[in-house]
């Protein structure tokens, strides 16, 4: 009786309070899109959402300006491209100077970690930036000691889970290391990250586990149980989230710091560009990940609060499609700041959407697409590629969203990402006459064909132009 009035209580307090929701929520934030809500709008988003933390992948002007008084912590980023200027050490002063320094003041921004590279052992990379990362990582957090922020701002390097691994013939998370072509340098980095009690960055990715393996358990790849969970000494694991992880922490405890504070700097579902990338799948895989965030689960191994950022927050269009068509997909909201299914932050699995981008500016109703009444259709083909080699045209492809339309079908999709990627100008929809704009909504089923925003008339712009008609208006009354 007495636990039940307890746990009434208890109940009606975090009820009240709304406690329950995942503490400390992250994003990232990237910003390869053809088309970009002002900075601005975006953090309102953020805000509404009530998300607190934010991962960049530079140090954007812009984006820094519109988090300033936000209160949002930020890790601000040194793209791969930069890191080989990073291991001059005055470079790197200046670097710490104008992206860190210049915005650390009450009402500036809260910037907590800076990233130093990204992903930049990934073995694609064909060990381009194995010399460079750990040289710049070194000079970027001595400059922050220098500058006397550097007890508060951390430097870390957000990592491709790809630097550990377990051995074949024991792939259990216990016996963990790191890469053996990269041990030492980890060992080193380990070592610095710890001096300066700077968190450890990886990148983890249940969907690529998937879609790198056609055997891959599909359950195992999310929260709510598998049917063959992998035994690890008694230890059950029943997702590989918390497999992978460990996997870093025994990496870690082999390396002597076992205890080294973990950030999962990338995590998420994409919603389209692949046969598992789809809105069901990204459901259940948030679904469950939020809920084990609000409970404070944490892995067998770690249990309790983990950092985390989910990746991505807005689709980006202009992505690289290397690693595959999903690439452009990741965004918990569309490309325009809407939700594109239900997700909720309390972790209780509601089926409530998150608040969208507000007052965003669309271009017209108008849709490019193919001409019915074209006769000569020898250079079809062509146009298409020409399309959707300067758009996006990866919702076409297998598995995917638009995947079954029919050939008519795929050339007025294929014109249409065209014609909005360049602002819907007269002469983007002609294609040797074998296009034509239309008003009627060209969508079909699944297939969604968009109509882009307008990023020239920002949600600001109508307003400061009515206020500079005003003051134009006072000061012409008043002096003439
Ligand atoms: C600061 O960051 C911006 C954006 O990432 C970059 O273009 C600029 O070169 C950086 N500044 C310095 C001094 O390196
Ligand atoms: C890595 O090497 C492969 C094969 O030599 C090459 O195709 C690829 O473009 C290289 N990638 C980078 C990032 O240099
Ligand atoms: C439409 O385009 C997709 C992607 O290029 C292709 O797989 C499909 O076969 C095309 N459909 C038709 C009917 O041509
Ligand atoms: C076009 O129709 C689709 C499918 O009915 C719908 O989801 C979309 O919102 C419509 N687009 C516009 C711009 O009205």
């Amino acid at each position: 009786m007495a636990n039940k009035l307890c746990f009434l209580l208890w109940v009606s307090f975090v009820g009240l309070l709304d406690l329950v929701y995942v503490e400390g929520l992250g994003v990232n934030w990237g910003t390869m899109a053809s088309h970009q809500l002002p900075a601005k709008t975006v953090v309102q988003m953020l805000k509404d959402n009530g998300i607190q933390k934010v991962k960049l992948f530079d140090a954007d002007d812009t984006t820094m300006k519109a988090l300033a008084g936000s209160g949002i912590e930020v890790m601000v980023a040194i793209p791969n491209d930069q890191l080989a200027t990073m291991t001059n050490y005055k470079k790197a002063k200046q670097w710490v100077s104008q992206n860190v320094s210049r915005y650390n003041f009450n009402g500036g921004v809260n910037i907590k970690y800076v990233a130093v590279g990204n992903e930049p052992f990934l073995s694609s990379y064909n060990n381009s930036f194995l010399d460079l990362t750990f040289p710049a990582l070194q000079n970027i957090q001595n400059a922050l000691n220098e500058a006397g922020i550097g007890d508060t701002i951390k430097a870390t390097v957000p990592l491709n889970a790809d630097v550990y691994n377990s051995p074949a013939n024991n792939p259990v998370p216990s016996t963990g290391r790191f890469r053996s072509d990269i041990s030492d340098l980890m060992t080193q980095i380990v070592q610095f990250l710890n001096k300066n009690s700077a968190p450890f960055t990886v990148n983890i990715y249940p969907f690529l586990s998937l879609y790198a393996n056609e055997d891959f358990p599909l359950d195992y790849a999310f929260f709510d149980g598998a049917n063959n969970p992998i035994n690890d000494n008694g230890v059950s694991y029943t997702n590989v989230f918390d497999a992978n992880f460990d996997t870093l922490v025994s990496a870690l405890r082999v390396a002597g710091f076992g205890d080294m504070p973990i950030l999962v700097g990338e995590v998420g579902w994409p919603t389209d560009g692949d046969k598992n990338a789809n809105i069901p799948y990204a459901q259940r895989f948030y679904t469950g990940l939020l809920k084990k965030l609000a409970m404070n689960q944490g892995t067998p191994l770690r249990p309790g609060y983990i950092e985390v950022y989910l990746f991505g927050l807005i689709d980006e269009d202009a992505k690289s499609i290397a690693p595959g068509n999903f690439e452009r997909h990741w965004g918990i909201f569309r490309y325009d700041g809407q939700p594109k299914f239900p997700m909720d932050f309390s972790g209780q699995g509601l089926n409530t959407f998150l608040v969208g981008a507000k007052n965003v500016q669309y271009l017209p109703q108008k849709w490019c697409v193919f001409n019915p009444n074209a006769n000569d259709l020898s250079r079809l083909g062509d146009t298409i590629n020409y399309a959707c080699s300067n758009s996006d045209c990866t919702a076409l492809g297998y598995g995917s969203s638009c995947n079954s339309l029919d050939a008519q079908g795929n050339a007025s999709y294929a014109f249409n990402m065209y014609y909005q990627v360049k602002n819907q100008v007269p002469n983007s929809c002609n294609f040797e006459g074998l296009a034509m704009v239309t008003t009627q909504n060209a969508s079909q089923g699944t297939c969604n064909f968009i109509i882009q925003i307008d990023s020239f008339s920002s949600s600001v712009r109508p307003s400061s132009v009515i206020l500079l008609a005003f003051v134009t208006l006072v000061w012409f009354s008043l002096f003439l």
